[in-house]
């Protein structure tokens, strides 16, 4: 696919050939148009940061160094590649959605993740010059399946439809927090973008949380098979907010590129520049445990209930990266870490308990009743 880009209509055909490359199929979504789609943004004037109070950046000449320029495009094919990495893994699930209903949820993530993708490469394409070309292109030849995505969430398996909707309830809800501290951003074209985008993220997220309530409802498949794939995907969630120091996030926020996920309403400036990062993930971690809470107000009294692993278990990014600690937070040592994990994520034993659930079919209630 090393094929040079000279406008945003060759960056398409390189789409649909990475549709086909993927094995999507496009006929699936054939009425769907693939579009780019930009709003007002958040206003005219730039809200946060060293620059505050300027007018946004409309042009990436218009962003006063090289310096920023390039932290700015790293950050827009970073989100990007997440874009597409999700529709990479979720491409075999068409088949085994469990209902009509859910094949079309999927479908239509699916879709939206692609026309996400396609946003930011609109972006990229449209004010970035060759670098940007270039990354458009990039972003469209790593694969999830081939390991190569940016990020290591985006290149884990996603094997069947708990995990899709584990997904969508956890890691798009990640998302969701991503997209809304760039919704302010500086530079326009990025800003406009994220309107759209949003609206399109809160079906996913709701397509995750009330397929899990589903789950429990029909009650086919056990809480403790139900709490490793939240296991699995929290903790991934968690690495995805980065580095707990990191002074890339305080850079992007001096620039105005990227605020905090309450920027809105937040009535002073960020104390501590170093920990954006902590504290978004303490925002996403008290989101989550809300959302479980809710899962478990439908589960009978007398079984287990859902929560949420600490936040020091599986990390692979952060102050705990490569540590070993329990879903409860306690150290382990080497030989009991390890057992912990075979029984806290899924399994090839999980695989076999449900392999005979999904072929019988009903695992999932037809509505999540008040859940
Ligand atoms: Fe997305
Ligand atoms: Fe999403």
């Amino acid at each position: 696919m090393a094929q040079r880009i000279a406008n945003f209509d060759d960056w398409k055909d390189l789409f649909y050939k990475w549709q086909k490359d993927i094995g999507f199929d496009a006929s699936l979504v054939k009425d769907y148009k693939f579009d780019a789609i930009y709003d007002e943004g958040t206003g005219p004037d730039i809200e946060f940061g060293d620059f505050k109070g300027w007018r946004k950046f409309e042009k990436v000449l218009d962003i006063p160094t090289q310096d920023m320029r390039d932290s700015l495009l790293h950050l827009i094919f970073y989100q990007g590649d997440t874009e597409f990495g999700s529709s990479e893994q979720q491409r075999k699930l068409i088949d085994t959605a469990p209902s009509d209903y859910d094949r079309q949820c999927l479908l239509r993530v699916m879709r939206e993740e692609q026309r996400h993708g396609w946003q930011m490469c609109h972006v990229l394409v449209s004010n970035f010059g060759d670098s940007g070309k270039l990354e458009a292109r990039k972003l469209l030849e790593r694969r999830a399946y081939n390991g190569t995505r940016l990020l290591g969430a985006f290149n884990k398996n996603v094997d069947n439809f708990i995990d899709f909707l584990t997904y969508t309830c956890f890691i798009d809800r990640d998302g969701k927090y991503q997209l809304t501290m760039l919704h302010p951003s500086s530079f326009s074209p990025l800003s406009r973008s994220m309107g759209p985008m949003l609206k399109e993220e809160a079906f996913h997220l709701f397509t995750g949380q009330s397929g899990l309530a589903r789950i429990i409802k029909a009650g086919k498949i056990s809480i403790e098979i139900l709490q490793k794939y939240l296991n699995k995907w929290l903790s991934t969630g968690y690495d995805l907010f980065g580095k707990d120091h990191s002074s890339s996030a305080a850079r992007f926020y001096r620039w105005g590129f990227k605020g905090r996920f309450d920027e809105a309403t937040a009535s002073a400036p960020p104390k501590d520049l170093d920990r954006l990062n902590e504290e978004a993930r303490n925002l996403y971690y008290r989101e989550d445990c809300e959302v479980i809470n809710n899962l478990n107000a439908s589960i009978p009294e007398d079984k287990p209930k859902l929560r949420a692993p600490d936040m020091k278990f599986n990390r692979q990014i952060g102050d705990y990266a490569g540590k070993m600690y329990s879903i409860e937070g306690y150290p382990m040592s080497e030989p009991v870490y390890r057992e912990h994990l075979k029984n806290v994520l899924p399994g090839p034993e999980d695989f076999k308990v449900l392999e005979p659930i999904f072929k019988a079919g009903n695992w999932m209630a037809a509505d999540a009743g008040n859940a």
